[in-house]
């Protein structure tokens, strides 16, 4: 036998080295001890939709405990330490025109649920101070962003409604234009551009979010979008999921320029962990992630970095990052490429906090500042009927949709004056 030839020292030896590896390396211990004092804030998990595609989100069917056909279960969070988690509200793009806010209200609601169900693993939140309070009571905090304007249905009721319901981020757009946006594939020339952007409306819709205290998540949007929000908004924005364009040119990703704007407005870029965007192949390590961090870090600072893993929306995942336990592996490799502790905390989860903070509060100033008076109020003005007008909608509410909808402002004042003329001499 192989042992009988093996001395004792060695064997020793052996036994020993093997001690060490299992004691793990020092960056893994500092990993780990860095995120028990600093919650990891992941900007983007599909596991919503992963229990309407495999379970038509009937929950009672579902046990996360032993769940192993996602990357996400309840061991595999605990594991990977998740101290919070954006779960996506998302359906998809050719539900838009159709059921598209019924099936979003039935995404928001999957996730109420779930954290009904594991009351012991999540903990609902709807502001950075019940992160910090579901973190310090050893839970995952669980928010819910929306992925894609179409799920409003061009409504700035429905866009209310929603951060009534606890979404706390809209994407402005999926892989697909909304009545008022242009989305990344207009980037690619596979899409037309139909807005030069964002809409009239669109901005309405930008400056509301800002006014409610809505995120926004500028992943998926053409460039033209970021520019004009990065422009135009009062608070910083994020990007969910989205990688570095430097280090894999694909139009998903954020450009340097973008990047520079980002710093500038103290913004957050949570960077995706899809091989596509990584490598723009279909193979990628964690190592190629980690390129990622470091680019954007040199571009724009260790402050405007954060996690989007946008795990169970992608079907390819680096090795060494295959499902959401794998995450404490990147924060040594960071901590191995010379991230200072501080750097590390700052893109696990002060950078969201700081921004999350900063959209709250102007929300807040907007209140103040406008109490008594008429400008701090809901934007009630809808979106003009041409430009939604498709089978599936009604005109209800618009006045006379087929004639009005082409006169200017000013004519529609003109044709109410004379209304009120002729009112007048009736009565
Ligand atoms: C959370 O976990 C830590 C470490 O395991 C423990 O020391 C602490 O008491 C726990 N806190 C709560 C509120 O359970
Ligand atoms: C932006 O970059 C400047 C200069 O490099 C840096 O001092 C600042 O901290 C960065 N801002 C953020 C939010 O990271
Ligand atoms: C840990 O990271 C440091 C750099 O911060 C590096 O010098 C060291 O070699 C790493 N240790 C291991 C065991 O990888
Ligand atoms: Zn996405």
């Amino acid at each position: 036998m192989l042992t009988k030839v093996i001395p004792a020292s060695c064997l020793a030896l052996w036994i020993s080295s093997c001690a060490i590896a299992l004691a793990q390396d020092p960056n893994m211990t500092r990993a780990l001890q860095l995120m028990s004092e600093t919650p990891l804030i992941d900007g983007h998990n599909d596991l919503p939709w992963q229990l309407r595609k495999q379970f038509n989100n009937e929950l009672n069917k579902v046990d996360l405990h032993t769940l192993s056909t996602t990357h996400t279960n309840i061991p595999k969070i605990k594991q990977g330490r998740l101290g919070a988690q954006f779960w996506s509200a998302y359906v998809p793009c050719d539900t838009q025109y159709k059921d598209a806010v019924r099936q979003t209200l039935e995404q928001i609601d999957v996730v109420h649920r779930m954290c009904q169900k594991y009351p012991e693993t999540f903990m609902f939140a709807t502001s950075s101070q019940e992160i910090k309070h579901a973190f310090s009571m050893n839970k995952t905090a669980s928010l819910i962003g929306v992925e894609g304007g179409h799920s409003l249905d061009s409504s700035l009721g429905t866009l209310r409604t929603m951060y009534h319901l606890g979404v706390r981020y809209l994407t402005i757009t999926h892989s697909c234009n909304t009545p008022w946006a242009d989305n990344w594939l207009v980037d690619t020339g596979s899409e037309p551009s139909q807005h030069n952007g964002l809409s009239p409306f669109g901005k309405q819709l930008i400056v509301e979010m800002n006014r409610l205290g809505m995120l926004i998540d500028l992943a998926h949007v053409t460039e033209k979008v970021m520019n004009q929000v990065l422009d135009m908004s009062k608070a910083p924005v994020i990007f969910s999921h989205s990688s570095a364009y430097s280090v894999c040119p694909h139009k998903r990703n954020v450009p340097d320029d973008v990047l520079v704007r980002v710093n500038q407005t103290k913004g957050i870029v949570m960077v995706n962990f899809y091989n596509d965007y990584v490598t723009c192949s279909r193979t990628a390590t964690l190592s190629d992630v980690a390129d990622h961090f470091d680019h954007i870090k040199k571009v724009g600072g260790a402050g405007i970095i954060g996690f989007g893993g946008d795990y169970d929306g992608v079907t390819r995942l680096p090795v060494g990052l295959e499902d959401v336990s794998k995450v404490p592996n990147l924060v040594a490799e960071l901590l191995r490429r010379g991230w200072t502790d501080e750097e590390v905390k700052a893109a696990l989860g002060n950078n969201l906090l700081r921004v999350m903070e900063e959209v709250e509060r102007v929300r807040k100033k907007k209140k103040r500042e406008n109490h008594g008076t008429m400008t701090g109020m809901p934007d009630d003005v809808p979106i003009p009927y041409d430009e939604v007008k498709n089978p599936c909608r009604t005109s209800v509410g618009y006045p006379d949709a087929g004639a009005i909808h082409s006169l200017s402002t000013v004519a529609l004042l003109l044709a109410l004056a004379l209304q009120a003329c002729i009112s007048s001499a009736v009565y």
